[in-house]
Parts: structure tokens; C-alpha cells; sequence
């Protein structure tokens, strides 16, 4: 049975596997979602996805629902799944990549990263002969060559996550290169060109453009292997040194620092951080564009992806945190003017 008028920014109960036959083809910009962990929690009533008696059948119940997302994404779109992974017997089960590997078993998608959530506060365990598990993945798939990326986007909040841990440079930036230039074996004209843009580059790290460098000097560091024509080997080898300009948060990398979320008051057990779904929204969408989460919770993906002027719709099988996430929802604010998805 499929319609072809669903109401977006709204909340459907039931079980998404059945609901999401509702939502026609090609018309969701990113699936974000987190399903129940396999054999994990209770949630109120004890119904749905992380009941089944093994984890093949957990297994095949997500790819299941995951082979829906796919049909309901636009091709330009994404779908970012975050698993837990679960120990039986003292043994880890490796829950969320034999879910991975079923997704691809699909041929239907690609899997573009496996972005790791680094939790800051995670819940000591009583084992002693373990570490504490501290990580979580959130894969992203996407459903052509052609899906939208704005990288750049990704953790721009430099005050937090950047600068605002960052010492200010000292006055004794830089001085140990100076020395190193001044005893080093380059001809008079390479250490002034080494000392020139040695200056430039301080510059640009005291005035925040940079967030760091190194500096490579023939003679006194190691040589870089390989590399390409051009490359810092050759700068090495024709002006005597070469300059690695660091750029703090623009380097985009796969991970995803953030505390696990207890907000006052929520009644749900296992709540996703708003910080980690508003920088894959960031990253994935634009605004005005539409964002699914098939098992909603408490609402945190609609909470962001409203605050965030994107549309979004939500699956829930339990009307209980069905109204409470609809409660979330109207106490935040958006100035977007929602429209009919057709
Ligand atoms: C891990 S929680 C999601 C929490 C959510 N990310 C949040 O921040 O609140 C998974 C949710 O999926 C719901 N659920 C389980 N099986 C479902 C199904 N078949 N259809 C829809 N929702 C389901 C559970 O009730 C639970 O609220």
C-alpha cells in the first residue's frame, strides 16, 4: 500500500516497518535513526526491534527496515545508522558491523564513513578484566555517487570544540625553528626564504587563520617517503625545508565527541546527543529539506532537525513517548513554514 500525501513534521505511531510502506519513493533527504540495541533494553511494553531470540533475526529485521530507507530516499540522500553492540557470555558480538555487512550484502548503497561517537561520560561497567566501551558507530550510506555532502559544515562550532580549548601561542612560538634554520646546513639565500615564511606562518597562527604547523628542514629532520612531484620531498630537496600548515577543525575527521545525553525530565531510557544528529543534519541537508527517523524515541532527531529548519517525520511504536517527543517538540522553536510532502 503505498499513499502518495504523508504529512511531514509529524509524528506516525506504530511499527515502522509497516508505516514506512506509507512514505513514497525518493522523497526523504536523510534517514537518521538509532534502533534499540539487540536484547538491551526494555522499553515500555517490551515491543518491537531488539526482542528477537538471536541476533541474526535482530540482524534481519534492521536490514529489512534499512532496505525501506533506501527506497525512500531521494538518490542525492543518506541514510546514517547508529548500533550499539552488545556482550554475551563475556564475548563482544560485533552487533553493529554484522549489520553493516548485511547492508552491503544488499547491494544498494554505499557506505561512505563510519563516523565514531567518542563518549565522554560513558557508564563505568563492574568487569575488571575489560576496558570500558566508550564508542559507538554511526555508519553513513548513501544511495548514489551523487549524494549531498557538505563537509565543511561538519563540527564548525570551533569556540567549543576548537579555539575555546586552545592555549593562546606563547611569545617563544616558532623559536626552536628559527634556531634550527640558523644552524642548519641550507645556503643564505634557503634560510632567509625558511625565516620568511616561517614568520608568515606564526602570523597566521597568532591571528587565527592557522591552528598549527611543523616545519621539515633538509638535513636536521627525517625525509618524508614517497609522494608526489611537487610534494614536500621535493620542496625539501629544491628550497631546503618545507612547512605543514595545520587547520585545526578542517580537518574533518571520522569521529564525534560528546557526553550521553540525560535530559531532565525525559522519560526515555536511551537517548541520542542533539549535538551529534545537528552536525550529520549539517553535514547531510540543507534547509527546507526532509530528515526521517523511523524509530523517533523522544524526539531528539525531530527536536534538531526542527530547531535546524529542516522537515521532519518520525516513527515511533510506543504512543507514550510518541507524546512526549510531540511535548518536545512544540516547546521548540522554529521559523520555518512547514509544507505538504507530496
Ligand atoms: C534507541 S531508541 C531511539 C531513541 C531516540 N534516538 C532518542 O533520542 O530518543 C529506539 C526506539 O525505537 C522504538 N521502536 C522499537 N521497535 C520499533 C518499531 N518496529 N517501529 C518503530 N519504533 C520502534 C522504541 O520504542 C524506542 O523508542
Amino acid at each position: 500500500m503505498y499513499t502518495t500525501e504523508v504529512d511531514i513534521n509529524s509524528i506516525i505511531c506504530g511499527d515502522c516497518y509497516e508505516e514506512l510502506h506509507d512514505l513514497p519513493s525518493d522523497s526523504v533527504d536523510l534517514v537518521v535513526t538509532s534502533p534499540p540495541y539487540f536484547q538491551q533494553r526494555e522499553y515500555a511494553g517490551g515491543e518491537g526491534i531488539g526482542n528477537e531470540k538471536n541476533i541474526d533475526e535482530y540482524v534481519f529485521n534492521l536490514v529489512k527496515i534499512f532496505r525501506q530507507c533506501v527506497r525512500v530516499v531521494k538518490p542525492t540522500g543518506t541514510i546514517v545508522f547508529n548500533v550499539g553492540d552488545k556482550y554475551i557470555n563475556g564475548s563482544l558480538m560485533l552487533v553493529p558491523y554484522r549489520f553493516a555487512l548485511g547492508v552491503q550484502q544488499l547491494k544498494l548503497v554505499k557506505l561512505v564513513n563510519e563516523l565514531t561517537w567518542v563518549k565522554l561520560n560513558p557508564t563505568p561497567k563492574q568487569d575488571q578484566r575489560k576496558l570500558i566501551s566508550s564508542t559507538e558507530p554511526f555508519f553513513i550510506f548513501a544511495k548514489s555517487n551523487d549524494y549531498y555532502f557538505n563537509r565543511e559544515a561538519f563540527l564548525e562550532y570551533k569556540d567549543k570544540y576548537c579555539n575555546g580549548n586552545k592555549k593562546m601561542p606563547g611569545n617563544d612560538l616558532g623559536k626552536k625553528y628559527y634556531e634550527l634554520i640558523n644552524n642548519s646546513e641550507l645556503t643564505t639565500e634557503q634560510k632567509r626564504l625558511a625565516v620568511k615564511e616561517l614568520d608568515a606562518v606564526i602570523a597566521d597562527v597568532r591571528n587565527g587563520t592557522l591552528d598549527s604547523f611543523r616545519m621539515k628542514i633538509k638535513g636536521i629532520h627525517a625525509l618524508p617517503y614517497g609522494g608526489q612531484a611537487g610534494g614536500r620531498l621535493t620542496q625539501i630537496n629544491t628550497k631546503g625545508f618545507t612547512i605543514i600548515k595545520i587547520y585545526g577543525n578542517s580537518l574533518k575527521r571520522d569521529v564525534i565527541e560528546s557526553t550521553v545525553e540525560s535530559i531532565k525530565g525525559n522519560i526515555h531510557p536511551a537517548v541520542y546527543p542533539e549535538f551529534i544528529v545537528q552536525e550529520i543534519i549539517k553535514m547531510l541537508t540543507k534547509e527546507g529539506d526532509v530528515v526521517l527517523d523511523p524509530f523517533l524515541g523522544s524526539g531528539t532527531t525531530a527536536v534538531v532537525a526542527k530547531r535546524m529548519k529542516r522537515n521532519y517525520i518520525g516513527i515511533e511504536i510506543h504512543p507514550d513517548y510518541v507524546a512526549y517527543a510531540e511535548q518536545r517538540l512544540t516547546e521548540t522553536p522554529s521559523t520555518y513554514s512547514c509544507e505538504l510532502f507530496v
